[in-house]
Formats: C-alpha cells, sequence, structure tokens
C-alpha cells in the first residue's frame, strides 16, 4: 500500500522532509509506503537543495488540500496565514495533518482539532516542540502512567545560543544577535525568537499534552531576552547562576496552573544550566518518575524532519484501521484551563539596583522589602558603578504581585538612580 503526501513548503524542514522520504534504506520499513505526490511552494524558480520534477510543484496549495488522491498533507509553510486556513480545509476534505508550526497550533489549536474530531482525522505535532526531540510522543504515550507536576525547558535554540555566546565571550546582545542571524539562527525578524513568544507557543502545547486541558495561549505570561545585559550575566557567574530562557508550566497541589516564558537565573549544578547553544532542553518532573530530561537539536533541517517523518510513521500505520481513533495519538481535550495571573506566581528574584552611596540607604531598601512581605535571601553593595552604589539584592521565593509593588517603591525612592535588572531565578 502507497500513503500519498501533499508537502506544503520545501523549504528547510520540507527539504528535510523530502530528502528522509526519498532515501528510506536502513529506516523504518513503512517509509517505503509513504510517497511524495505533490510539493507547494511560494516560488516555483527557486533553486532547491532537494531537485523535484516540475510536474511535482505548484504553488496552488489549495489544489494540494483538496486533492482527493493526497492521504497526508504536511504543512511545514510557518506562519499563521494561509497555515491555518490551508490546515482546515485539508481537514474537511478527510486529510491528516503533520504539522511544525507551533504558532498554529498554540494559537488554532482548539479550531484544528475540534474540526480534526469532527472528520476522524489525526493532527500530529512532534516537530512543534523542540525539534527532533521526540517529547511530544513521550508526553502523549511512555509517560501516561504519571502526574506531571512541572515542565522546565530551554525550548527556544536562538536565544539560548545568544545567551551562552554572551556568557563565554562576555559580550552584547546586539551584536551576537546580529551575527546569529548572520549565521542563519535568528531570522530577519527575530522577534519571535528573542521575545520569548517561539517559546511561548512550544511550552503552551506542552502544558495542553501534561496537564490535559486548553491552554489560552494569551495568558502565557512571556519575556523575552532583548534586556538582558553582559554585566547581568557577569554577575550572575558570580553568584552562581547561568542566565536561560526558560519556559515553565507548572501544576501545584490546589491544582493551580502557571505557565510563563522569562530570562531566568539558573544554579551552575541545575541540569539545564549546562545546556548550551543551539540545543534545546526539556526537565520533566513526575509522580513516581521523578525527574526525566530530553535534551537535543531543537531545530534544522535533519532534526526537525526526524519528528515530521516519525509522525508520518505513525499516521501510516494506522491508515489501515481508517478513522482516526487511537487514543494515544489523537486529542480530545475540550475545556480549557485557566492559568494563574503572573501576580500570583511565587518565585525568587535578582534585581540589580543603583543608588546614591548614603548612610541608611540599605536599610530602606531592607524596610520596603519587609513591609511588603519580600523575604530577602542578600542584600549587598557589590562595588560602585559611575560614583553609584550597584546593590545586588536576592530573594527567597516571594509573591510576584508583592515584589514588584516593593521594586515600584524603590525605583521612586529619591536615594535610587535606576533598577537595570530584575530576573526571576529557579529553585532554591
Ligand atoms: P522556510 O525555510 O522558510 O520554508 C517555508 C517553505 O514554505 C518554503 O518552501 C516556502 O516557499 C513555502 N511557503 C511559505 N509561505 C508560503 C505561501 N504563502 N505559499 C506557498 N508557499 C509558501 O521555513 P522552515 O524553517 O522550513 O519552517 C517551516 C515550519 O517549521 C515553521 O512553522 C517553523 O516554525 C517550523 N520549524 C522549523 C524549524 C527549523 O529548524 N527551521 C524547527 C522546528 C519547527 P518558497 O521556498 O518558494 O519560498
Ligand atoms: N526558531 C526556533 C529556535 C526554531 O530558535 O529554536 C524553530 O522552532
Amino acid at each position: 500500500m502507497t500513503y500519498q503526501v501533499g508537502l506544503l513548503g520545501l523549504g528547510t524542514v520540507g527539504g528535510g522532509v523530502a530528502q528522509i522520504l526519498r532515501d528510506p534504506a536502513g529506516r523504518h520499513p513503512l517509509l517505503r509506503e509513504l510517497a511524495i505526490a505533490r510539493v507547494g511552494v511560494r516560488d516555483l524558480a527557486k533553486p532547491r537543495a532537494v531537485a523535484f520534477d516540475p510536474q511535482y510543484l505548484t504553488t496552488d496549495l489549495e489544489a494540494i488540500v483538496t486533492d482527493p488522491d493526497i492521504d497526508i498533507v504536511v504543512e511545514v509553510l510557518g506562519g499563521i496565514e494561509p497555515a491555518r486556513s490551508l490546515i482546515l480545509k485539508a481537514i474537511a476534505n478527510g486529510k491528516h495533518i503533520v504539522t511544525a508550526n507551533k504558532a498554529v497550533i498554540a494559537r488554532h489549536g482548539a479550531e484544528i482539532f475540534d474540526a480534526a474530531n469532527a472528520q476522524g482525522v489525526y493532527v500530529m505535532l512532534e516537530a512543534a516542540v523542540a525539534g527532533g526531540i521526540p517529547v511530544i510522543q513521550a508526553l502523549k504515550q511512555s509517560l501516561g502512567a504519571n502526574r506531571i507536576h512541572t515542565i522546565t525547558g530551554i525550548l527556544n535554540g536562538t536565544t539560548n545560543y545568544i545567551l551562552t555566546r554572551m556568557q563565554q565571550e562576555q559580550g552584547d546582545f546586539a551584536p551576537i544577535l546580529a551575527d546569529a542571524q548572520r549565521l542563519g539562527y535568528a531570522e530577519a525578524d527575530p522577534s519571535a525568537d528573542i521575545d520569548g513568544l517561539d517559546a511561548a507557543d512550544k511550552i503552551a502545547i506542552l502544558a495542553s499534552l501534561a496537564f490535559g486541558g486548553r491552554i489560552p495561549r494569551d495568558q502565557v505570561y512571556c519575556e523575552g531576552i532583548r534586556q538582558i545585559t553582559a554585566a547581568d550575566i557577569a554577575y550572575a557567574d558570580k553568584l552562581g547562576f547561568r542566565i536561560k530562557l526558560l519556559a515553565i508550566a507548572h501544576q501545584a497541589s490546589d491544582q493551580s496552573l502557571e505557565v510563563r516564558v522569562h530570562p531566568t537565573l539558573v544554579p551552575l549544578d541545575h541540569p539545564l544550566a549546562g545546556v548550551n547553544g543551539v540545543f534545546n532542553a526539556i526537565l520533566l518532573e513526575a509522580t513516581p518518575l521523578g525527574q526525566v530530561m530530553f535534551s537535543g537539536p531543537g531545530a534544522g533541517a535533519g532534526a526537525t524532519a526526524s519528528a515530521v517523518v516519525a509522525d508520518l510513521i505513525n499516521i501510516a500505520a494506522l491508515l489501515p484501521q481508517g478513522r482516526a481513533s487511537h487514543p494515544l495519538l489523537t486529542c480530545q481535550h475540550e475545556h480549557t484551563v485557566p492559568l494563574l495571573p503572573i501576580a500570583k506566581v511565587n518565585s525568587r528574584f535578582y534585581a540589580r539596583v543603583h543608588a546614591q552611596d548614603h548612610p541608611g540607604v540599605l536599610g530602606k531598601l531592607g524596610t520596603c522589602f519587609g513591609a511588603h512581605n519580600v523575604s530577602l535571601e542578600s542584600l549587598v553593595q557589590i562595588g560602585v558603578h559611575h560614583e553609584l552604589a550597584e546593590i545586588v539584592i536576592v530573594t527567597h521565593h516571594v509573591c510576584e504581585g508583592e515584589f514588584r509593588q516593593a521594586m515600584a517603591e524603590i525605583s521612586s525612592m529619591p536615594d535610587i538612580e535606576a533598577v537595570p535588572s530584575i530576573v526571576r531565578v529557579l529553585g532554591g
């Protein structure tokens, strides 16, 4: 039996998928049952790393998703539209879907899965989170015996590359971002990566699988790395931390769920502190398993195509059964899980403050924190910066809303010149 695949996109990921499907020797035998029938692109004249005879290529993507001969549509276009509409149209035409598009799934997953369940087709998305790392399959299947409480991930390779180089070279953000763009890690418009939006899409998808409900993407707290300076990285180093952009989903014992993305000071002995460069990693904490960590390449043609093709194999294995019904591969969530607002989340904080070097300033800071229930781990004047005292504060776990109120009061004190940075701290 041969199943016909319509490939929407022949860029980095689409090219990688085509390469694997055309060279099945030594891979899973089901690959021999998958054939690329049509390929949709924007520009027919563009030179391609993977060559196709012209009759395979088309710019008419609707013709692919409505083609009665096609069984599975692989969407690797990127962006919200036309990807979302094409996925919905393909589902309406009875096609199974494999997508690497976390932006579409995190924001429009509800309508896509509702449509897929009504039509009896699979929507598979292993490649949408952490590229080649098989974390979606693990959450759907292998970890099913567990209650998951916390997911902590480095889910964006571009920002991890930038932060790693800033740490290793004591470099500033802007020139290293420019390098990442030259090397092809960061896109011309890098905001989805560096403002944390890409990681927020991915953690929303993981949280949905781990905690069994739909995650309102607009409630996922999201802060990127633009404001991180070489000075913060150097101070973090002195205090025994690495700064990482972490994506965190945590369900407390009262079932409240927090899902957030922000730069974080990670203790050097934490397993995520040593994940460097473009690598991704996900640490899951579950009962009874305990901690399990996945790490590997989160992007790139081969890694991402590995995940896309794994989904194709799963679908090919189940297609003889007709309608999508395998309970380990369908997504049946119907309720939306409200998220805890960030002001109610408990975190530890690191803050750097520039103050007049006068008697009593440290005391005023301590009193203000005390008045807002903010318990301090340390409050130290570490030096002088342009004739101002440089003060570094590390808190115990505190309520974010109370900490922010204290910092707002501190920022308006006459002795305080600036608060150059506030970063959350993991653990403790
Ligand atoms: P890419 O290299 O930019 O390729 C996109 C492909 O889609 C191109 O072939 C492009 O056609 C085609 N395309 C885009 N918009 C189109 C439109 N409106 N009409 C027709 N064709 C269109 O993107 P990519 O890096 O492969 O990423 C694809 C998806 O995978 C994205 O959702 C991305 O987030 C996800 N992903 C990527 C990676 C990675 O490492 N790159 C990792 C994980 C997930 P032309 O070639 O003619 O321009
Ligand atoms: N832009 C993403 C990253 C790769 O830098 O990790 C695609 O998910």
